[in-house]
């Protein structure tokens, strides 16, 4: 099988490139990305040796490249991760992440409709359903539950998804939808929580939490979501969606405290801030669905996961001391010097 990735120079799509690489050696990985700030080729460093890899460099919303990569490579399946992916740079700044997330994806789209495919999917996020109250912890995001967004980036992906259904029923494209919970785990970049507060932990710098850091997330181990994605493009229904999580659900004070507690630094570098506009309270997936239907079901339990993700950072300062000495610099200090 022949598999375009797109945004799979990114945290979650060179994942899984690995994944697809090591548990299916006869498939064929292309990954197509633009290499954005959030691209990165040393993240595909040890793929490029691998016969059964190619890297393509490539716009999802330029119609030519994409089109192109399509009669050159000949994909059965695309796995679409390619997105402008933090909620902060999308309340900074929204155009982008409508290029990128919705125009990108319906050029994708037209192609998949041009040359045929085997199988579209679409690597949504459980953001696109709103928040739920800290109050009711009974509740929990189903595929059903109404799409209701907050921020740039969950309306752009909520619009790519309505898109995707859209062209599925129209005209008759072999599409799935998954919604995943947060991430976090290996090469992941460090504007998003998790890896910041590692590294800035290790620097000795304060780690910034925004409001009182009651909010909830449901991390989920990057592996049990690539692994989630690979059942539903071979053995999931099409037109359908399927939510991905794991029931790890915490505080974003209890994430940042039990990373101080592994690197064995104090609680003194936490310092909270001015909170994010429109931040969501809590994110909970119920993931019966993909547990019943695919048999799907999360291997790494939250303590392992953080255990092995700051190992990671440990072991790798070259992949991201290089990040955090470009242009990550000056994002750095617009978004949280005089925060
Ligand atoms: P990321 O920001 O780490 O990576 C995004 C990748 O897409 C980068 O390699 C970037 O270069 C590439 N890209 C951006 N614009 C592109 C374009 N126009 N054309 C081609 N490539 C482009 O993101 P991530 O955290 O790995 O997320 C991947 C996908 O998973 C996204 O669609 C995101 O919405 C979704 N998702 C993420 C999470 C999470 O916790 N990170 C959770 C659920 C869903
Ligand atoms: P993030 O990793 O940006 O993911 P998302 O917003 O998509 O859930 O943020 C996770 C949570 O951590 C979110 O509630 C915002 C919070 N947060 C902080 O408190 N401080 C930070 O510096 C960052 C980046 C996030």
């Amino acid at each position: 099988m022949t598999i375009v990735v797109t945004g799979g120079a990114g945290f979650i799509g060179g994942n899984f490139v690995y994944y697809i690489l090591k548990n299916h050696p006869d498939d064929k990985v292309i990954c197509y990305d633009k290499l954005t700030y959030a691209g990165n080729l040393e993240t595909l460093a040890d793929a490029q040796d691998n016969p059964n890899f190619k890297f393509v460099r490539g716009d999802i919303s330029n119609r030519a490249e994409v089109y192109k990569l399509f009669e050159e490579e000949k994909p059965e399946v695309i796995v679409n991760f390619a997105a402008e992916s933090h909620v902060d740079r999308s309340i900074e700044d929204p155009e982008l992440f409508l290029r990128t997330n919705i125009i990108g994806t319906s050029i994708l789209l037209d192609a998949c409709k041009k040359f045929g495919i085997k199988r579209f999917h679409q690597v949504s996020t459980d953001e696109v359903y709103g928040d739920l109250p800290l109050d009711r912890p009974d509740l929990f995001f189903t595929e059903t539950t109404n799409l209701h967004t907050s921020s740039p980036y969950s309306a752009s992906k909520a619009s790519a998804d309505l898109l995707v259904q859209a062209y599925q029923r129209t005209y008759q494209i072999p599409a799935t939808i998954s919604r995943c919970s947060n991430n976090y785990g290996p090469y992941h970049f460090p504007e998003k929580l998790i890896p910041l507060m590692i590294i800035n932990a290790l620097n000795g710098k304060k780690l910034p939490v925004y409001g009182t850091g009651e909010n909830v997330r449901d991390w989920l181990y990057v592996e049990d979501h690539c692994a989630a994605i690979d059942l539903i493009i071979r053995k999931g229904r099409v037109g359908e969606v399927y939510n991905i999580g794991g029931h790890n659900e915490r505080t974003n004070l209890q994430v940042v405290k039990t990373i101080l507690k592994i690197l064995g630094k104090g609680e003194d570098l936490i310092e909270f801030v001015t909170d994010r506009k429109g931040h969501d309270q809590r994110y909970a997936i119920d993931p019966t669905k993909i547990s019943t239907e695919l048999g799907w079901n999360p291997t790494t339990k939250f303590d392992d996961g953080i255990q092995k993700t700051v190992a990671w950072y440990l072991e790798n300062r070259g992949w991201w001391e290089k990040i955090i000495s470009g242009e990550y610099k000056e994002y750095y200090s617009k978004m949280y010097d005089n925060r």
